[in-house]
């Protein structure tokens, strides 16, 4: 053998090994909880733990909080120490290495695009006029008319990178979906494909229904639960739209004047569930986001009509049934959660696993998702008046707003600031001003 062919045998597997010993270490530093040791003012994975132990109490009224953090833990979100999970952590990685190039495309275009769009892909100037084809288009319906892709066309003029297919809701074929299908819960389905597959098998539906997958053009509605809606009278104009999105336990009934008495579909997370049968409203579709591995679980329960066995890593008791055939469940699409998080609000992007601070709202999420498939995007009942801590925080129930506090997994202004690009952009609607 020629001494130079010697050395290449020597040569190469030391590389391989210096790569991998270097990227092992680059892996695992930036899991949970890292930045605990640079601030100690941000409450670590573990201290969080403890801190439910000893019974301190959620941060939020209605979020989901640490508890919520940390039983996605328990469910397998790799941590620090946990080797076997290393593949997911080299894929996320990967993921945000592949972000990179765009970032540098986007500089390389020169100092006007830098001045021209802020950090998170948003025009700077929101007041950008549409295409003249669609001016025009629009235009010319009459004064009412619903305008066919209207939301995803404001969208695109503030936000060029917007793209609009994004199905509502997980199908049979929901593995062809590249964007989520390398990331954990909540920002993808990984390791959970086989519990949505067996969801999906029965509740054989994966639309809005036949009268509203058929329509034109739709105008869709989400209705937060603000104590902003009480006594507006708003409840006959959010029935006038197509699909009304509601969210979590907020109930319609005794509250129709001002949030109406049209469900089309609830979206929620099994603890944010109605807990009571009768406060479901009939004809609605029952629609889980799932922010956790666990929250896949008790579908297929609820789904199955399966008693459930313990409540272990849920952050607060849920629902132990839910009164709806499996043809009125459906599965939200996680890319909803994924794209809110990273592109639209900034939130940190830790490896794409859940973190302190980078869950967005169930409201925003909401959405993200009208954004995708509805024509025109309204909303109502978003939006805290900080400065009144006495007026009702939810419209159906009395906690004041002062019970609201510093959320661990949300960062609320940060999620502000994105809804009021939208607002401003006209891309939605939001006909309680409190955005
Ligand atoms: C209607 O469309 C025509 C061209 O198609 C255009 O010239 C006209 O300005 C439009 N009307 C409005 C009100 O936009
Ligand atoms: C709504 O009106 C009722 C009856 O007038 C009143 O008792 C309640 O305090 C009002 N709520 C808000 C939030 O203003
Ligand atoms: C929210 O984001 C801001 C700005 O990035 C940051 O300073 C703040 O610490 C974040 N809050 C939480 C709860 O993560």
């Amino acid at each position: 053998m020629k001494p130079t062919h010697k050395l290449l045998f020597i040569l190469c597997p030391m590389l391989v090994l210096g790569f991998i010993y270097y990227s092992s270490g680059k892996l695992h530093l930036p899991v949970w909880g890292q930045k605990s040791h640079e601030d100690a003012e941000e409450p670590t994975v573990a201290q969080a733990k403890s801190a439910e132990v000893k019974g301190i109490p959620d941060n939020s009224v209605e979020e989901p909080t640490v508890a919520q953090a940390k039983s996605a833990e328990v469910q397998g979100i790799p941590g620090r120490e946990n080797d076997a999970e290393e593949p997911t952590v080299a894929q996320a990685k990967g993921a945000e290495v592949k972000r990179i190039p765009e970032l540098e495309m986007d500089n390389s275009v020169g100092p006007i695009v830098g001045s021209v769009y802020d950090k998170q892909g948003f025009l700077l100037h929101l007041d950008t006029k549409l295409p003249q084809e669609l001016e025009y288009k629009y235009g010319n319906l009459s004064e009412g008319t619903c305008k066919p892709g209207y939301a995803a066309a404001k969208m695109a003029t503030i936000y060029p990178k917007f793209l609009k297919s994004a199905p509502m809701f997980l199908d049979r074929n929901f593995k062809r979906l590249a964007k989520v299908n390398n990331y954990l819960p909540p920002f993808g389905f990984k390791t959970q494909e086989r519990i949505i597959d067996s969801i999906l098998t029965t509740t054989k539906n994966y639309g809005l229904g036949e009268e509203l997958d058929s329509l034109g053009c739709k105008r869709c509605i989400v209705v937060g639960n603000g104590g902003i809606l009480s006594n507006r009278s708003l409840g006959s104009r959010i029935d006038e739209y197509d699909v009304v999105v509601r969210l979590n336990e907020a109930l319609v009934k005794g509250y129709g004047k001002d949030v109406g008495t049209k469900t089309t579909m609830r979206i929620t997370y099994p603890e944010g569930a109605i807990q009571k049968p009768e406060n479901y409203e009939k004809d609605s579709l029952f629609v889980l986001s799932a922010f956790k591995p666990l929250d896949f679980k008790w579908l297929r329960q609820m789904v199955f009509k399966e008693k459930m066995r313990g409540t272990d890593g849920f952050w607060k008791s849920v629902a132990q049934s839910v009164p709806r055939e499996p043809k009125e469940i459906r599965i939200l699409n996680p890319y909803f959660i994924q794209e809110a998080a990273f592109q639209f609000i900034g939130l940190p992007f830790n490896n794409g696993l859940m973190g302190k601070g980078n869950i967005p709202t169930l409201g925003t999420v909401a959405i993200t998702m009208a954004l995708h498939n509805c024509d025109e995007v309204a909303v109502a009942g978003f939006g805290y008046d900080m400065n009144k801590p006495h007026a009702p925080l939810h419209y159906y129930e009395s906690v004041k707003m002062s019970a609201i506090k510093e959320s661990w997994t949300h960062n609320i202004s940060k999620e502000k600031e994105f809804l009021r690009k939208l607002v401003k952009a006209n891309v939605i609607t939001d006909l309680t001003n409190g955005i």
